[in-house]
């Protein structure tokens, strides 16, 4: 008696358990197959990255560009480049426009791919308006920044041996939850920027290396806008910093993030942030946070959704 129960057990526990595998692979494909997708690349899904690679090469690849409209969004929507090349590694930055056609605000929602498809593996996007849910007012128009790179191992893969163009294709169609959306007029050139957003992007692209009230592999950050450069205590800069004679001002902080080695030649941050709206965010955020890095009460106590 006990060992047929034993055995029935056997057999219906590996069966439970195997049903219960297969309830969850059913109920967690869409989230499962999007992680398998962004983590191999697999149909022509891209990567999303945070800040420079570590290398450039010699190397070039042509990347186009390909835009589309679903039936149903009111919006007409183009790149305002038909390819670059770029070197491997290269940050690029380029550009889309989006217009609202007609009377009333809609929010698109931006899908996009890769072809060969195998290449989405290589293709990085620092920057995209396809992060978020978009609104754009009636009739309003912007130029979208879009920030990408393709990584230097493309060049390593011998599938990608005869591939001298990436194509990166977007589709925008109406949006599923508008009510997430961001305003696309955060892209318009008398904007407001966003310290909520800066401290966002700061977290991702600067505490790699700095720190609001330390030094780091960079020295400390608070109370940088106002500064003069190249002059924290106990931080060994480059000369060419310590000798620059700036003092940080607004527009000085979005020189150096657009380009530190060209704003002061000979100085050390190996990292750019290409698109003007992302350095207005961040440089918004540096103002707002003191010395100590303590940010005053509202930077610090909204929690925004990006
Ligand atoms: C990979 C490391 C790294 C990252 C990431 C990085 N920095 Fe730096 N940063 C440095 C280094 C190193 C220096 C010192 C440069 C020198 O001495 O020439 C520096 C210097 C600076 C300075 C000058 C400060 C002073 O005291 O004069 C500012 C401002 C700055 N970084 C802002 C930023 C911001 C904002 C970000 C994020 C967008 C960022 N950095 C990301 C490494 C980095």
């Amino acid at each position: 008696m006990q060992s047929r129960r034993r055995k029935n057990l056997n057999v219906l526990v590996p069966c439970f358990i195997t049903l219960a595998i297969m309830c969850g692979l059913v109920a967690y494909s869409p989230e499962l197959y999007r992680a398998f997708c962004g983590a191999t690349g697999y149909g022509g899904t891209t990567q999303r990255a945070y800040g420079d690679p570590a290398s450039t090469s010699q190397k070039t690849v042509t990347v186009a560009f390909d835009s589309n409209v679903s039936p149903g969004l009111p919006w007409r929507f183009e790149p305002e480049q038909r390819s670059v090349t770029v070197h491997l590694g290269e940050q690029k930055l380029v550009f889309f426009s989006a217009e609202n056609l007609s009377d009333q605000a809609t929010v698109g929602h931006a899908t996009f791919n890769v072809t060969p498809p195998t290449s989405g593996i290589y293709f990085n996007k620092i920057q995209c308006f396809c992060f978020n849910e978009e609104r754009l007012d009636p009739h309003q128009r912007v130029d979208m920044p879009v920030v990408f790179y393709v990584d230097p191992a493309f060049s390593k893969d011998s599938d990608m041996d005869h591939v001298d163009t990436i194509t990166l294709s977007y589709t925008f169609g109406r949006s599923a939850s508008p009510s997430q959306a961001k305003d696309l007029a955060r892209f318009l050139a008398d904007a407001a920027p966003d310290a909520i957003h800066g401290r966002e992007l700061f977290t991702q692209r600067c505490t790699a290396c700095h720190a609001l009230d330390r030094n780091k592999i960079g020295p400390m950050l608070g109370g940088v806008v106002g500064r003069t450069a190249g002059s924290v205590a106990r931080y060994n800069y480059s000369a060419a910093l310590r000798n620059a004679g700036l003092v940080w001002s607004v527009d000085k902080l979005d020189q150096w993030l657009a380009d530190p080695k060209k704003a002061v030649p000979g100085a050390r941050m190996p990292v750019r942030v290409l698109d003007a709206p992302s350095r207005h965010d961040i440089i918004a955020y540096l103002q707002k946070v003191g010395v100590s890095g303590q940010a005053n009460g509202k930077t610090r106590t909204s929690e925004p959704e990006y």
